[in-house]
């Protein structure tokens, strides 16, 4: 199978990467469509595949085709594309708001699938969220998710507005992890640790709590009530925590996340 990849930027070079070191491509079917020059050369340099400038030089060849370029490029991809598509074409979209209809229309195809991949994809811890339209076949489906899950974790869903769930929750999530992390590195500076001892101690802290859900059935809460006995330090934090809705906002944040990726959708 002959994979194009359009757009070598993050998302574009890290999904040849994956896809390379996993084996399941190698680089004699593995082609970039990059139309930054620049970007160009230090892909060649990279060898992660053959890399184009234009449409006409490599969208013929290709039987899977991957639109990675930010979703404001579409209008001028698609007119730079449109040409050389035919309705055999396998397209996967990883471009945030566009939606599968969009593509349909403006290139005549109707083989599309939908993911939403996350920033951990640049290190294969990704989790990606992904759907298709009915005239994707089945085997071109899991041919599709083995090369997702090069890039981490996928989950099919049914629809468009479980993609846009997808979004606020595993899309923006790392973004959340990351605040939650600030705010206890800076308590743990203004405690006395210097900058990398507080780095060590929240990062680790990050990663053993997570190990330890992932490894066991219990759930958060069962973890939490381990963790906070009876009058002691954890259970005065989690008074604070509640006593300051935390929970509640944190739930508004990703249902603002929602609204937008819906509102995004629509234009
Ligand atoms: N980054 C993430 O964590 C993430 C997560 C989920 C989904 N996504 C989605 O992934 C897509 C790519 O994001 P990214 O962060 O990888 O963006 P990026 O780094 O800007 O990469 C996009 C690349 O596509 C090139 N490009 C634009 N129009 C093109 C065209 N017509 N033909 C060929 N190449 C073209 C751009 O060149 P120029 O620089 O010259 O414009 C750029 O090199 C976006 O739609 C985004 O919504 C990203």
């Amino acid at each position: 199978m002959n994979v194009l990849i359009i757009g070598g930027g993050n998302m574009g070079s890290t999904y040849a990467r994956s896809f390379l070191r996993s084996h399941i491509t190698d680089k004699d079917n593995m082609m970039i469509l990059e139309k930054s020059p620049e970007k160009a050369i230090r892909l060649s340099s990279q060898d992660i595949g053959k890399v184009y400038g234009t449409a006409e030089e490599c969208i013929s060849k290709s039987d899977l085709i991957i639109l990675a370029v930010k979703p404001q490029d579409t209008p001028k991809l698609f007119a730079d594309i449109k040409p050389q598509v035919d309705a055999q074409q396998v397209f996967l979209s990883i471009m945030a708001g566009v939606k599968i209809k969009t593509i349909a229309d403006a290139l005549g195809v109707n083989k599309i699938i939908r993911a939403m991949p996350n920033l951990p994809a640049q290190i294969g811890m990704g989790m990606t969220a992904f759907t298709s339209s009915d005239e994707v076949t089945r085997i071109e489906l899991v041919t599709v998710q083995n090369l997702l899950n090069t890039t981490g974790k996928t989950v099919y869903v049914e629809s468009e507005e479980d993609i846009d769930a997808a979004t606020a929750i595993s899309g923006s999530g790392p973004a959340y992890v990351f605040y939650f992390m600030r705010a206890m590195i800076e308590s743990a500076k203004s405690m006395g640790f210097s900058e990398s001892q507080a780095e060590l101690l929240v990062s680790q802290t990050f990663r053993g709590a997570v190990e330890l859900h992932n490894k066991s059935n219990f759930s958060c809460d069962e973890w939490i009530q381990k963790v906070a006995s009876r009058g002691g330090t954890t259970e005065a934090a989690m008074k604070k925590f509640n006593g300051n809705d935390l929970d509640a906002n944190i739930r508004a944040g990703a249902k603002a996340a929602l609204d937008r990726a819906i509102e995004l959708g629509k234009s």
